[in-house]
């Protein structure tokens, strides 16, 4: 069942647990994220970003590859097709138009008059078709731009105006985390992620989940995070296991094989996260 975040986030927030956001990459990657999330019967939120998108052919390519998924595996779990770090208006009109149900906005190289300009824009054309919207405010990059940097931070007061400006769905405040693998001990800024989940309606979403701790993660959870994107372990966990397997296997040449002998490790990492989040199964929402 393909459904928009809404309601999912807005139970997380409420029941203090989060809903896994996986990016996907390719038709196993995806089709590993919703066997797993469908055997556990919790809702999931499959990211695509713009290159992913790219890569794999097209927006169109992917929101069809993702309904038939639902179709033929028959899924009772709802599940949200969303573009991530979508950087234009232009790429948000492409994802909608293509049936994605949510899109996150980043404008968040742009000051907070242009951010609040481009997400208005995005909120209008994507309400109007149910689609749910994200924004970032803060920056949020990779280690090696230094995203960990204070400077980087979200500020309260900026939030507030984002959403009464805007109306958006939920809101990923760079607090600390960053996309990758991160260069010294994550230091997220709690006290204000706490903050800003208590002044604002609408939940909050934690870029960067590779490589925070268990304590980091729950901790999160408690402070208002109601939504934790995953990429890199994933490809890591993949990536290790495919490594392994053509060293031990020098003569398989199957496609089919070589990418599936990721399957159980990326399989089980996912179910890793599911129980760190504390996503119920969909009987108890
Ligand atoms: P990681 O690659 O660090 O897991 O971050 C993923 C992410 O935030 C995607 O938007």
């Amino acid at each position: 069942m393909i459904v928009n975040s809404e309601k999912m986030l807005l139970d997380a927030k409420k029941n203090k647990y989060a809903v896994a956001h996986f990016n996907i990459n390719n038709l196993e990657w995806t089709k590993y994220i919703l066997e797993t999330c469908q055997a556990l019967q919790v809702p999931v939120i499959l990211g695509v970003s713009e290159g992913a998108i790219k890569y794999m052919g097209g927006y169109n390519t992917v929101a069809s590859l993702v309904k038939g998924l639902d179709k033929d595996l028959k899924l009772t779990i709802p599940v949200c097709l969303h573009l991530d770090h979508g950087a234009s208006v232009e790429a948000c009109s492409k994802a909608i138009a293509a049936g994605f149900t949510s899109v996150m906005i980043d404008g968040s190289k742009f000051p907070l008059t242009e951010n609040i300009r481009l997400t208005k824009e995005v909120v209008k054309m994507a309400h109007y078709k149910n689609v749910t919207v994200e924004a970032e405010i803060g920056h949020i990059g990779g280690s090696d731009v230094g995203s960990a940097d204070q400077k980087y931070f979200a500020k309260l007061d900026d939030c507030l105006k984002l959403y009464q400006e805007t109306k958006i769905d939920s809101i990923a405040p760079a607090l600390g985390s960053v996309h990758g693998l991160y260069k010294g001990k994550p230091n997220l800024d709690y006290n204000t992620m706490r903050k800003i989940n208590d002044n604002l309606p609408i939940p909050l979403v934690l870029h960067g989940g590779t490589g925070l701790s268990k304590e980091d993660i729950a901790k999160a959870i408690d402070c208002g995070i109601a939504k934790v994107n995953i990429n890199t372990d994933l490809q890591i966990t993949w990536c290790n296991s495919v490594r392994e397997f053509l060293l031990n296997n020098k003569d398989v040449y199957d496609p089919r094989k070589v990418i599936s002998s990721g399957e159980m490790a990326v399989k089980k990492r996912i179910e890793e996260f599911v129980t760190l989040f504390k996503t119920p199964k969909i009987s108890k929402l």
